[in-house]
């Protein structure tokens, strides 16, 4: 018998892209096996592994949730060789992709609770995945909150959707930058202080966030004071990986492989994995 090859990537045409801020493109992506991408399934918070020939590949979270099947979507910040690489890429054109990879969110378990989202910068991307696919689900799910920050108006990405999102009679969203900016009709203040703010509930709530490493910290301890227990809240590790599938060892924390294991932990489970954060 043949095994697959993990390593080997599909091959894929970019449909689109949207240039979402300075640094920030959206890739919507097909798979050119049409047979493979009508049957392609994935997870909520699943993450794929783009190749640009050549150059190399680079991981990068499915934004777009699986009950809006007509493109993979994938939101990348311009970071080094493959994300450079990558941001000169367009509609029309060619790339690898090895996906679905890694686990997701347990959006079972969080059916009936109270959602509350928060995300900072390029972190909103895997939080997308989730809260359209809760959306797309809503009578399963409590209150929706979204607390979304970047540090500038431009900085903000999916800004088309933002219209819709502050308006939605279904959930609730914040907005926030770190400074005061002309036209400006938000909050301003940092993501962990707003939070503090808005003292969702601890009550059958789960938290989930995702953005920069200090953002993280900071959202973490705010959580904590508002009350929410270490396995009320959710984030994601961003560990370097290569094969993406449990083989080379590259992104292991302690005795976690974050591409297989992860990139989707508990606090509960962070803490027992040497000092990531
Ligand atoms: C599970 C997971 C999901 C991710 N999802 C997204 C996403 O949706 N959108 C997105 O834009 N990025 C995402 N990333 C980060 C992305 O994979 C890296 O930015 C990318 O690999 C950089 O590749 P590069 O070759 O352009 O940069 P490189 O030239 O390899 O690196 C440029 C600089 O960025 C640093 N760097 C690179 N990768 C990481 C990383 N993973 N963590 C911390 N520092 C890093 C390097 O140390 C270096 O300083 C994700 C990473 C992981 C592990
Ligand atoms: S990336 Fe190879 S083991 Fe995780």
């Amino acid at each position: 018998m043949t095994l697959p090859n993990p390593y080997l990537p599909e091959i894929a045409t970019v449909i689109e892209t949207v240039q979402e801020t300075p640094n920030i493109k959206t890739f919507r992506v097909r798979l050119n096996n049409e047979e493979r991408m009508k049957n392609f399934t994935y997870q909520p918070g699943q993450v794929g592994q783009l190749s640009v020939f050549g150059v190399g590949e680079s991981t990068f979270v499915i934004n777009s949730p699986p009950t809006r099947m007509d493109y993979l979507q994938f939101s990348v910040m311009r970071a080094g060789e493959v994300t450079a690489k990558l941001h000169t890429i367009n509609a029309g054109d060619q790339i690898g992709v090895r996906a679905p990879l890694g686990n997701w969110f347990p959006y079972e378990s969080m059916k009936g609770k109270n959602i509350v989202f928060v995300g900072g910068g390029i972190g909103m991307a895997p939080l997308r995945t989730l809260m359209l696919f809760m959306l797309d689900n809503r009578k399963d799910y409590g209150d929706i909150s979204l607390l979304y920050g970047a540090r500038s108006p431009q900085d903000m990405a999916f800004q088309y959707e933002l219209p819709e999102w502050t308006t939605r009679a279904d959930m609730k969203t914040v907005l926030t930058i770190d400074r005061e900016a002309p036209g400006w009709e938000h909050t301003v203040g940092l993501i962990p202080n707003v939070l503090t703010e808005m003292a969702p509930s601890p009550k059958n709530c789960v938290a989930i966030t995702c953005g920069p490493p200090i953002m993280i910290k900071f959202t973490l301890q705010a959580l904590k004071k508002l009350g929410f227990e270490d396995d009320q809240i959710i984030t994601t590790l961003e560990k370097r990986m290569k094969c993406g599938v449990g083989i080379c060892g590259r992104c292991n924390i302690g005795t976690k492989y974050v591409c297989v294991d992860g990139p989707v932990f508990t606090y509960a489970q962070l803490k027992e994995l040497p000092n990531e954060l």
